[in-house]
C-alpha cells in the first residue's frame, strides 16, 4: 500500500495542510477524551442508522471489514455477526479514551477476529496487516471524510471494488436553513472541523463507483454507499 503524494517534496501548501490536519486531530482527541465515558449513552437515537449502514455495507461471511474511527466499538458486534468467525473486523481510532472502551468490549466478549489499532487515519495504510479489506464502514466520521490525507490512507487499505458505506450528519435542505445553526453546534461537539456539512461526502464520492446517497433524519443525516474504483491514492 503506497500513498504516492506522501513522497512528494513538501511545499508550503502541503505543510499548511498538514498543520491544519494536525490541529483538527488535536481538537478531536481532546473532545473524545471528555466524551468517551458518556459516548455510548448518547448513541441510542442513531442506533437504527447504524443498523442501516451495516446492512447497506452488507459484509459477507469470511470478509475483512474496516471500521473507520471505530470509537468505542459499537458497530463491531453488527459487523462480526455478518463476517462470522472466518472473517475479520479491523477497527482503528486516534482517541485512546474511545479505543480503551472498544478494547474492553472486545475482551469481555472474547472476540478473536477483531483487531483494534490506536492510529490516526492520516497514518493508517502501513498499519493494516493481512491484505486489503473487502468493505469499509464510515459511521459518523466527518473529520476523516473531510481530510484528503486520511481518505487516501483509508482507501489505500481496500481492494478495488471494495464496498463502502457511510452514515453521517449534514445540513438540512435550504428551506430548513435556520435549523442548521443547531446542526453545526451538534457536529461541533463531535468533530475537530465541524463545518463543510452541505455535501460532506464530496471528497469520497469521486473515488467510488455505484455511488448513491439518501437523506435520513428529516434531512439532517445521510446514508451513502459505493464501491472503490481503485485503491491508489
Ligand atoms: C462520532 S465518533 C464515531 C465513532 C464510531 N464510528 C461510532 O459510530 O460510534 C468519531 C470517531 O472518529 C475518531 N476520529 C476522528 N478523527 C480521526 C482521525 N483522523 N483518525 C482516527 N480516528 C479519528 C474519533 O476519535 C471518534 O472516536
Amino acid at each position: 500500500m503506497s500513498i504516492t503524494h506522501e513522497h512528494s517534496p513538501p511545499t508550503s501548501g502541503a505543510a499548511t495542510q498538514r498543520e491544519r490536519e494536525q490541529r483538527v486531530r488535536e481538537r478531536s482527541v481532546a473532545k473524545y477524551r471528555e466524551r468517551a465515558a458518556d459516548y455510548d449513552a448518547s448513541c441510542g437515537p442513531t442506533w437504527p442508522i447504524r443498523e442501516r449502514a451495516v446492512a447497506l455495507l452488507a459484509p459477507r461471511p469470511g470478509e475483512r471489514v474496516l471500521d473507520v474511527g471505530c470509537g468505542t466499538g459499537l458497530s463491531i458486534p453488527l459487523l462480526r455477526q455478518r463476517v462470522g468467525e472466518g472473517g475479520a473486523v479491523i477497527g482503528f481510532d486516534h482517541s485512546e479514551a474511545m479505543l480503551a472502551q472498544a478494547r474492553a468490549r472486545a475482551a469481555a466478549a472474547g472476540w478473536r477476529n477483531v483487531t483494534l489499532l490506536h492510529r490516526a487515519a492520516q497514518d493508517l495504510a502501513a498499519a493494516i496487516d493481512g491484505g486489503p479489506v473487502d468493505a469499509i464502514l464510515f459511521h459518523y466520521t466527518h473529520d476523516i471524510l473531510r481530510s484528503p490525507t486520511a481518505l487516501a490512507h483509508v482507501l489505500a487499505c481496500a481492494r478495488p471494488g471494495a464496498r463502502v458505506a457511510i452514515a453521517g450528519i449534514k445540513y438540512f435542505p435550504w428551506w430548513l436553513a435556520p435549523l442548521n445553526f443547531w446542526v453545526y453546534f451538534k457536529n461541533f461537539g463531535y468533530n475537530g472541523a465541524p463545518g463543510d456539512l452541505t455535501t460532506p461526502w464530496d471528497r469520497i464520492a469521486p473515488r467510488l463507483t455505484h455511488w448513491t446517497w439518501t437523506p435520513t433524519q428529516y434531512g439532517m443525516g445521510y446514508l451513502a454507499s459505493g464501491r472503490l474504483a481503485s485503491s491508489g491514492a
